[in-house]
Order: C-alpha cells, then structure tokens, then sequence
C-alpha cells in the first residue's frame, strides 16, 4: 500500500507546493490538514479545495477556534503568560492544538509520517515534532523547506510549471502566523533590529498615535475566565474576539522585541496582540485582589516557567500539567469584575470589584473605621529584621578582626 503523509496546510504558497513537493520526493500521498484557530482569511472551504487542486489526495479541515481559545487561550490567560516578559505566546499555544489534529488525521488517513512547513532555524519545527512525539510516538515527521530542499524559489517555479491554484506573484516580504490570540510577523526589513516597523505590518492594532475616543469596558470573570464584557455573557472566543476588536481599534497590544529563540539564535518579533494583552492585564488586576500575597509571588514564577515550557514546545510534558494543576488551584476566587479604558495603546485599569476580593477596606483605611492595630507592627519589624542584623553583626565582627 502507498504510504501516505499528513501535511500541516495553510493554504499558502509554501504548503500548497509542498503537496505535490513531498509527493515527488517521497512517492506518498499527502493528506492535508487545515485548522481554524481564528486566524480570519479564507474559508476552510476554499483551503480544502485549493489542497486538492494541488494534488492532495484527501483534505481534513476543522474549525478548532472555540477548542483553541477554551483549551490553549485560557490556560495562557489564568498563567499570565509572557515570554521574556513581552510575548504572549501566538504562535505557541496554536502548535499543540494542530498537532492534536494532525495525529486524529494521521490515524483516521491512516498515515504514517506528519509534515510541517517549518524552516530548520525557529521554534514551530519543535514544537510540532516534540507534539507528536508525544501524542503520536509511532509516527514519523518530515520537513520539506528543512529536509527537502524546497526553497521559495523552487515553490514559485514549480507552482508555475505544474499550474497549481496559487498565487506566486504576490510578494510579501515577511514571515506571518496569525490567529485569534495574536499575530506575529518577522524577516525582512526587521532582521535589522534598529529598523523601526513600517505601517504596513499590522493588521490587527491601528496605530496608537491617532487613537479614537477612549474606550470604557467590563470585564467580568468567573475563576480566572472572561464570562462578560460590558455585562454579556461571551465564550472565551468571543471575549477575545471583542477584546481583539476594541482594544486593536486603540492600538493595544503592538509589541516589538528580540527574543531568545530554544535553537539559541536572537530573533526579532513584531507581535500585535490587543485582546490578549488586555485580557491578561485585567486578569493580573484581578489577581491582585483575590489571590492571597503568597501563592500570588510563587504563581508569578510559576507563570514565567509555565512560558518558558510552552514556548520550548513542552505542551504535553508532565512539567507543564503539574504547573496546570497549580495555576488552576489558584483561580478558584479569581471572580469578578475589572474596569479599564482602552486608549492610545494602553489598557489602564482604574476599577475593580469582587465578591471573593481579600481586600479590606477596613484594614486599609487611614480614615475612621481603621481596625489596623498599630502597635503590633513594632514587634513583628523586630523579629522581621532580627535574622539580617544577627548577621550584620557577624560581619563587623569579622571585619574587625
Ligand atoms: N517567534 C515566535 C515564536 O516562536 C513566532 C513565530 C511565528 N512563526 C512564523 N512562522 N512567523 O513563537
């Protein structure tokens, strides 16, 4: 029997050629898969077609965008996940969830191999393969850009002489991958990290400097979870849908760094992400009321390795679950409601309110009603500082000698 290769397809020049690319290398036929995890553009449709017009023998296609926001999103939400700080995981969290369907697709094609599109140099390669290692251990993967010589040259010149259903004039300078949680553009003109970006790589923020009237919005949570905005109720993907939508019209969430990619080279990311960011902003506000002081310290760390495994493609390691279980036992009175205003790039907080709040007026108030007792605190410095001063007085000791 032929063997037969699932194929990781998005439509575009590289997957389209890579279809009839393996096929001639390699004598198997290709199934393609296309997921849906909010990216926008063409209908799952017209990929489908487009697969089979460049001579896939089958096309899978699935609309994973409420399983991608439930399952991928919120986890990155309830961790606050920014990689080095800034990045908000896209294209990071999107690899797991295609590679769940591209090990469904291998079993029910009955393939044997699961290919990508991924150059030899970035993290996607990585965190396809580590996936299905994981989830598919018998199946084998393949890189045709990587481990087939199939340059861009070579994907115009043979989608011309084969005549394949794809554009090849139209030219775009960088490397995009985009979905509901955020876009992430590189190459190009951006390898010079001094280059600031031009206008014309965004797409989903507009630019901050001529911002609308500011924007005020609600946004409820239940456990760490955006349930409402502005009072109605939203499933996480219509929650980051409107966010992406209000918070990208105030140019919210455009982010430009350099990054440390797991293969060690430095790369630079232009990122936009509004719904994302201003999710996990109003999120941390939320936090910082419910969560008590020390499990909120120790999640802040959580969180940051929580970044590091998922950008370094160990969504399905036991590292990763164990610290699931963690950040979900913290959510557990992360409820309530976050004020904040969208506006010139920024979402600012300036209100916040929660039936599990662990802030206490009375605690905290200057004012009459204060039921603070003062005179504890001389007591509790004492003690607080005598482990520090008992060594202090080593060192003078020491010093003296
Ligand atoms: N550097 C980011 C990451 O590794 C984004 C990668 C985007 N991929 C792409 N083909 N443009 O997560």
């Amino acid at each position: 029997m032929t063997e037969r290769i699932v194929l990781a397809y998005s439509g575009g020049l590289d997957t389209s050629v890579a279809i009839g690319w393996i096929g001639e290398a390699t004598g198997a036929e290709v199934i393609a898969v296309a997921v849906d995890v909010g990216q926008g553009g063409e209908s799952l449709e017209t990929i489908r077609q487009r697969a089979l017009g460049c001579g896939a023998v089958e096309a899978y296609v699935a609309d994973a965008s409420d399983e991608f926001a439930n399952e991928y999103c919120m986890p990155a939400l309830k961790a606050n996940a920014l990689y080095q700080g800034h990045y908000p995981l896209v294209s990071a969290i999107s690899r797991p969830v295609i590679v769940k369907h591209l090990v469904k697709a291998a079993r029910e094609f009955g393939a044997t191999t699961v290919a990508h599109g991924c150059t030899g140099k970035g993290n996607d390669q990585v965190r396809f393969e580590v996936g299905i290692q994981t989830l598919g251990p018998d199946l084998k993967c393949i890189a045709p850009v990587r481990d087939l010589a199939l340059t861009r040259d070579k994907a115009i010149a043979f989608a011309e002489e084969k005549g394949l259903p794809i554009e090849t004039t139209k030219k775009n300078p960088y490397s995009i991958d985009q979905n509901v949680w955020g876009r992430a553009v590189e190459t190009g003109y951006l390898e010079d990290i001094w280059n600031g970006p031009t206008k014309d790589i965004y797409d989903y923020t507009a630019a901050p400097e001529f911002p609308p009237a500011p924007d005020e919005v609600i946004i409820s949570f239940e456990a760490g979870i955006p349930v409402a905005i502005d009072g109605v109720r939203v499933t996480p993907l219509q929650a980051i849908k409107e966010l992406n939508r209000r918070a990208g019209a105030q140019g919210v969430g455009r982010i430009d760094v350099v990054e440390d990619r797991l293969v060690g080279i430095k790369s630079r990311e232009i990122y936009e992400a509004p719904g994302a960011m201003a999710l996990i902003t109003a999120h941390k506000h939320l936090e910082d009321i419910t969560v008590e002081r020390e499990q909120a310290r120790f999640k802040a760390t959580v969180g940051q390795r929580w970044s590091e495994l998922v950008y370094d493609g160990q969504w399905f390691s036991p590292l990763k679950r164990s610290l699931d279980a963690f950040i979900d036992d913290t959510q557990k009175y992360v409820s309530g409601d976050i004020r904040m205003t969208l506006h010139g790039g920024q979402a600012v907080v300036n209100g916040r309110r929660s039936e599990t709040s662990l802030y206490d007026f009375d605690l905290a108030t200057y004012d009459t009603g204060d039921t603070f007792d003062q005179s504890m605190a001389r007591g509790f410095i004492e003690l607080w500082g005598m482990s520090a001063k008992v060594a202090s007085g080593r060192d003078i000791r020491v010093a003296g000698q």
